[in-house]
């Protein structure tokens, strides 16, 4: 019988892992549920934990649900450790965002300067995790959600010994969406491959075809259910589609399309505000239905976040490794050849077959050369990035920042960079 531990338990996305678990309870027998937060957290984690065991007790499981700010007691003996926590919680991504924009870049809380900061503040602390795991639970899997997911993944397969593998929803979001376009059908085979937030789906296998240029037309007919909540909806020019031969993830509209969204974010701001402003108002409302006695089940308003159906892809992989399923799953895990161009030991989002003893990631083919150069300098800025964030060096900083096709140079930049390292000074290392 297993111990779960979730760190970052107070976020509005946990009844969605509870209801991933209970709906899996055959296959993962769950003991204890460790939920982990920090002061900040405490009361949000308390209606959460409460929740939680209205949600089992209604299901009929005895699962005792610990709530600590006590990590270590927490991961001791830990089989499975899901990480989803927000270094410096909601308001350092809002002031990522609003610096960002301020200065005439896009304000997002994994792309560009906010990527870079939250990176800078979560990497200390992700790997001070995964250095107790290696004392406290050396055989427990750590299923990574953190944000920035891929270079947090990176960070911990690179800097310590524990097994870890990092998620996101995105590709969880488009192989819902391929579905949807392919008839509601459950057969088929997507291939993802790319850095987390910068996927491209390669291949879409039925029946022995590929469908992925039917796809790539329903999408411009105008129909493109494989956008997440977050990104305000859009179109992506037909000939980028066509051209491309692959369906890049909505994230890379950051890149693709950088001052369309850029004026969005411009007006957004100015309006209903930030999305890390929106999220805080929809966090608010959540919270408050999360507190009815009476509520015992997932409430649908949790849709409105970006990051749904993560339990999806959290308890599927728990149960995939759990249970040595050998299902296919995009996941955040070693490059191994998978993407020729990319370091062998660098961590890279692909479309793996999830054993007990890992995932083993599908080779691709290769991309065009284009994009492999844009894959080959985000991964650098992700190295450097990660760098900064154990050494703290700033010219290190300023090596990666300036390589990011999302961030500015020169004076602006020098500025930008100050702002976002006085605001952050407890909660960085000193650059
Ligand atoms: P949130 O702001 O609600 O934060 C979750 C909890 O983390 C809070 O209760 C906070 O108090 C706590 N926390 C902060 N620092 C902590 C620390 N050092 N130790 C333990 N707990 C700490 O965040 P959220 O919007 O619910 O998202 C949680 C995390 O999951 C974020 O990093 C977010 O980016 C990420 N996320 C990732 C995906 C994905 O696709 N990988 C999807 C959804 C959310
Ligand atoms: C998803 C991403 C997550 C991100 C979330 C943001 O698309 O995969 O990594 O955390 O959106 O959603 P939010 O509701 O917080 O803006
Ligand atoms: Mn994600
Ligand atoms: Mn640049």
């Amino acid at each position: 019988e297993l111990k779960i531990v979730i760190i970052g338990a107070g976020s509005s996305y946990t009844p969605e892992l509870i209801e991933g678990l209970i709906n899996r309870a055959a296959e993962l027998p769950l003991r204890e549920l460790w939920m982990v937060d920090i002061e900040e957290g405490r009361e949000k984690m308390a209606i959460i934990a409460n929740l939680a065991r209205r949600m089992l007790n209604k299901a009929g499981l005895s699962v005792t649900v610990h709530e600590t700010l006590n990590r270590r007691e927490a991961l001791a003996g830990a089989d499975y450790v899901c990480s989803q926590f927000r270094a410096g919680c909601l308001n350092a991504r809002i002031s990522d965002e609003r610096i960002s924009l301020k200065y005439g870049m896009i304000g997002q809380e994994t792309n560009g300067l906010g990527g870079f900061a939250n990176a800078c503040r979560t990497i200390p602390i992700a790997l001070e995790i995964a250095r107790e795991m290696e004392t406290l639970c050396p055989d427990a899997w750590l299923l990574n959600f953190t944000n920035p997911s891929g270079m947090v993944t990176e960070a911990i397969l690179r800097h310590s010994s524990i097994k870890a593998v990092g998620l996101c929803n995105v590709p969880v979001i488009m192989q819902k969406g391929v579905s949807q376009l392919l008839g509601n059908s459950a057969d088929f085979i997507m291939q993802v491959a790319g850095l987390n937030h910068f996927i491209f789906a390669r291949q879409i296998l039925q029946n022995g075809k590929d469908k992925l240029h039917d796809v790539i037309d329903e999408i411009l007919a105008g129909n493109d259910p494989l956008v997440p909540r977050n990104i305000p909806p859009f179109s992506w020019p037909a000939h980028v589609l066509k051209g491309l031969g692959m369906i890049p993830c909505a994230y890379l509209r950051y890149y693709y399309m950088k001052d369309d969204i850029l004026k969005q974010e411009i007006g957004e701001a100015g309006g209903e505000g930030t999305r890390g402003e929106v999220v805080k108002a929809l966090e608010h409302q959540l919270f408050e239905i999360y507190k009815n006695p009476d509520l015992a089940e997932k409430p649908k308003a949790l849709e409105g976040r970006g990051g749904q159906y993560y339990s999806e892809a959290a308890c599927e992989l728990m149960s995939a490794i759990h249970n040595d399923k050998r299902i296919i799953m995009h996941v955040n895990t070693r490059n191994n050849g998978a993407i020729n161009g990319l370091p062998d030991d660098c961590a890279v989002e692909v479309s793996s077959v999830i054993t007990r003893s890992g995932p083993l990631p599908l080779n691709v083919a290769a991309f065009p050369e284009d994009t492999l150069r844009l894959l080959q300098l985000m991964k650098n800025f992700e190295q450097l990035t990660i760098e900064a964030a154990i050494t703290g060096d700033r010219h290190t900083a300023w090596r990666a920042l300036v390589l990011n096709p999302l961030i500015t140079s020169g004076t602006l930049l020098e500025e930008a960079l100050a702002e976002v390292l006085e605001e952050n000074k407890a909660l960085m290392p000193s650059f």
